[in-house]
């Protein structure tokens, strides 16, 4: 009798269909495999990226990836402010799914000791502490999930590098490194990474506040940090979908949501994957989080050219008469601890 058969409700059936399964390929595969992905240059052409890898690159970066290609979705960790269990937790996932690419969709780094919201008289802030930290703690994630590349597209807060500055310093905001051509003080310099290591830092294109970069996986999904929002998770991508004919993912809004557009010939899903900040850190306002927040991240694989990225909500859960926090994949649940 196939697993499917014993499944006493829908969403049982849909755990044991998908399975367990062991994401052990050797090296080597993966390696093979990442040779396949490619991107579209904008001089036309379709180059390796193993070939022609960026540091920084400004605005729509579109790319290939082949079948079998495995994906995690990182929405908004705030780091500092991230939630330590949640991302001990992810880290346990990650080290079994291994996901040959790992995407940073935004917002991963607070920077809240450039925020210009008015902040608490007492409370201190060190701006080398919260680099290091978010240095940290990208490392590990990239190391526990044995990517073969990251990718993260800069959110409002990465910009606030930019943003700050053209507040406080208007005069010297403009000034760009001669050799890179880029601002002096950009997100992927401030946390130490340089040319050649494997991460990609999609960055705003000029004067849209943080949302300007995307990538754009096999032609078809869009993934943004933000776009102007609506009152309902799902509603805001889903306007993007309309007008674009593409499925959009999105962070920044703090909520999990999901909306399906049937057309004549296609499905088109719109999908806003919520955060993983901290909702205790009252200094930084994320208390709000609390009433008006999902935590959760998104995975999945690239199929028959087609890439399936699933939701997946953090949840509360008792386990062993303790309140903790969990989340599913395939019939496995990862839990929190203390
Ligand atoms: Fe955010
Ligand atoms: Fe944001």
């Amino acid at each position: 009798m196939s697993k499917l058969m014993t499944a006493r409700t829908i969403e049982e059936a849909v755990k044991k269909a998908r399975g367990t399964r062991m994401f052990n390929e050797s090296q080597t595969a993966r390696e093979n495999l990442f040779n396949q992905i490619t991107y579209e240059s904008s001089a036309g052409g379709t180059l390796p990226l193993s070939k022609y890898s960026f540091l920084r690159y400004q605005g729509v970066l579109p790319l290939n990836l082949p079948d079998g290609v495995r994906i995690v979705v990182l929405p908004d960790i705030h780091a500092p402010a991230h939630n330590k269990q949640w991302l001990w937790m992810i880290e346990q996932f990650l080290a079994e799914y291994r996901p040959h690419i790992l995407i940073f969709i935004g917002d991963s780094t607070d920077f809240f000791f450039l925020s210009r919201w008015p902040k608490p008289p007492r409370q201190g802030y060190n701006a080398m502490q919260e680099l290091e930290e978010s240095r940290e703690l990208h490392d590990r994630l990239i190391k526990v999930s044995g990517c073969l590349w990251a990718f993260e597209t800069e959110g409002n807060h990465e910009n606030r590098t930019n943003s700050f500055l053209s507040a406080v310093a208007p005069q010297i905001s403009t000034i760009v490194d001669m050799d890179t051509q880029e601002p002096v003080m950009n997100y992927s310099k401030l946390l130490g990474y340089k040319g050649g290591e494997r991460i990609t830092f999609v960055t705003d294109e000029r004067g849209f506040g943080g949302y300007g970069g995307c990538i754009i996986l096999n032609g078809h999904k869009r993934l943004i940090h933000g776009l102007p929002l609506r009152p309902r998770a799902g509603g805001s991508p889903r306007v993007f979908t309309d007008q674009l004919g593409q499925d959009v993912m999105h962070g920044h809004s703090h909520r999990i949501g999901e909306n399906h557009r049937e057309t004549f010939d296609e499905t088109l899903t719109a999908q806003e994957i919520g955060y993983l900040a901290n909702p205790n850190r009252a200094e930084m306002s994320y208390h709000n989080l609390l009433s008006n927040g999902h935590p959760g991240l998104a995975a999945g694989e690239v199929i028959g050219g087609t890439v399936n990225l699933e939701l997946i909500p953090i949840i509360q859960a008792i386990h062993e008469n303790r309140l903790r926090y969990s989340m599913w994949y395939g019939d496995r649940e990862y839990v929190t601890e203390d």
